[in-house]
């Protein structure tokens, strides 16, 4: 298949994900993953380890599930790291949540511009302490010129502060005189999202078992294809996502309407990376 040349080697052929591999529909692959990354605390508890080697195990997670979907050609992958619900976390969490994050900043830029990936952080980003705002921006301008797989990082973010954002900007710019209120429509709004100019989630991912969306893009997974694994977050690896992607094509979407809805087609295979 010429589609998984950017997967040899990443996932060897006689192995179980690479069975999941040979199910995929390459012309049918999602163009936006979102996931909501849960049970770091539940996995460190579980190993009678503290909070902190939950999350820091839950960066190899982070690392894989990146870099295997930018190489099967995926266009968006939106992470939530930090919810504006977080900030209600002891203070030493938050501090090593941060680090850990300046932390993967730091490392990954490399891997980052090797595969091709755009870094993008969504959420109150003047939230967050100075220090962590700088590695950000650095890593968005470092990679602000590739044009493979854009992976939203969701940081201090919140669903409905979003759109309360959004809403704040239209009224600036109402009062501005550069916006008809009557012009406000479902993609005016859109535009004034975080996730501005982006296709909207495909398939939403949940790990750990709730069944819960937690504030997480609100607007945008109005008609996403929910799935939700047992497994906790440290634990998911390449095999897991190919399965949610398999199980994503079989469902039929049909956005409130009778008629079955080819999913979306991904970007093309140029925009994939080469090993
Ligand atoms: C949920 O587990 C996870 C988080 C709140 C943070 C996720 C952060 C990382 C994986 C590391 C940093 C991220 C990046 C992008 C480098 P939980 O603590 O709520 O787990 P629990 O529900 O089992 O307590």
């Amino acid at each position: 298949m010429a589609e998984t040349k950017d997967l040899e080697g990443f996932i060897p052929s006689g192995t179980p994900d690479h069975e999941h591999l040979r199910g995929l529909d390459f012309a049918r692959l999602p163009r936006h993953v979102a996931i909501i990354m849960d049970g770091n605390g539940r996995w460190a508890r579980q190993r009678g380890l503290p909070r902190v080697s939950g999350h820091r195990a839950g960066i190899d997670s982070v690392r894989e599930t990146v870099e295997c979907s930018a190489r099967l050609g995926l266009q968006i992958l939106t992470l939530y790291a930090f919810s504006i619900e977080n900030w209600k976390r002891p203070r030493a969490e938050i501090a090593m949540l941060m680090m850990l994050l300046r932390e993967y900043l730091n490392k990954e830029l490399v891997s980052l511009q090797k595969n091709n990936i755009i870094l993008r952080a969504i959420g109150r980003i003047e939230d967050l302490d100075p220090s962590v705002q700088r590695e950000i921006r650095k890593v968005e301008e470092a990679t602000s010129g590739n044009t493979g797989l854009v992976f939203n990082v969701a940081l201090s973010y919140g669903g409905r502060a979003e759109i309360v954002d959004a809403c704040r900007s239209l009224v600036l710019e109402a009062r501005r005189g550069s916006l008809d209120p009557l012009q406000i429509d479902e993609t005016l709004v859109s535009r004034h999202l975080y996730t501005s100019g982006q296709p909207d989630p495909d398939l939403l991912i949940r790990t750990s078992g709730e069944f819960r969306i937690s504030n997480f893009l609100l607007w945008q997974i109005a008609y996403s294809e929910i799935w939700v694994t047992e497994t906790l977050w440290p634990d998911f690896r390449r095999g897991e996502l190919l399965r949610a992607i398999a199980d994503f094509q079989k469902r039929q979407r049909r956005y409130g309407g009778l008629e079955v809805e080819a999913t979306p087609v991904t970007s093309s295979p140029e925009q994939r990376i080469l090993v």
